[in-house]
């Protein structure tokens, strides 16, 4: 396993913490990719299902800071969450052209991928939504 959920990556709206826990889910599932006989049609499918099911999120995400009026970091946060999109991408073209071969990398940048976006953009938006609903 890569990455374990913990309490404290909730955000304290449900239907993303529900998200998070999905896209944890298949990221997961990369761990699979380090076993020799894994199919290159089964990691493509993962990232294809990674990147949908991220794109889905992002907008759910974008659409509930945008209704709790959270304009704190929105920019910011919009952009990473398109990072993390060309992230996916780029992964995509790695694997087809057959240039993701060091599973220690490639375990770290799953890791990075959901550790750095939640800690430095989910992780406050729970605070600050929770702020601005005390403030109202
Ligand atoms: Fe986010
Ligand atoms: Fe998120």
């Amino acid at each position: 396993m890569l990455i374990e959920w913990k309490p404290e990556f909730s955000v304290g709206e449900p239907i993303l913490d529900a998200d998070h826990r999905h896209l944890i889910e298949l990221l997961n599932r990369f761990s699979d990719d380090f076993e020799p006989r894994r199919s290159k049609a089964a990691t493509t499918d993962n990232l294809v299902k990674l990147f949908s099911s991220a794109c889905k999120h992002f907008a759910r995400e974008e659409a509930i800071m945008q209704a709790h009026a959270y304009s704190n970091d929105y920019v910011k946060h919009y952009a990473d969450h398109q990072r993390l999109l060309n992230e996916v991408t780029l992964m995509m073209y790695e694997h087809q052209y057959g240039l993701m071969k060091d599973s220690h990398a490639l375990a770290e940048r799953i890791q990075n991928w959901f550790h750095d976006h939640h800690t430095t953009y989910d992780a406050r938006f729970h605070l600050s939504v929770h702020e601005t609903d005390g403030a109202s």
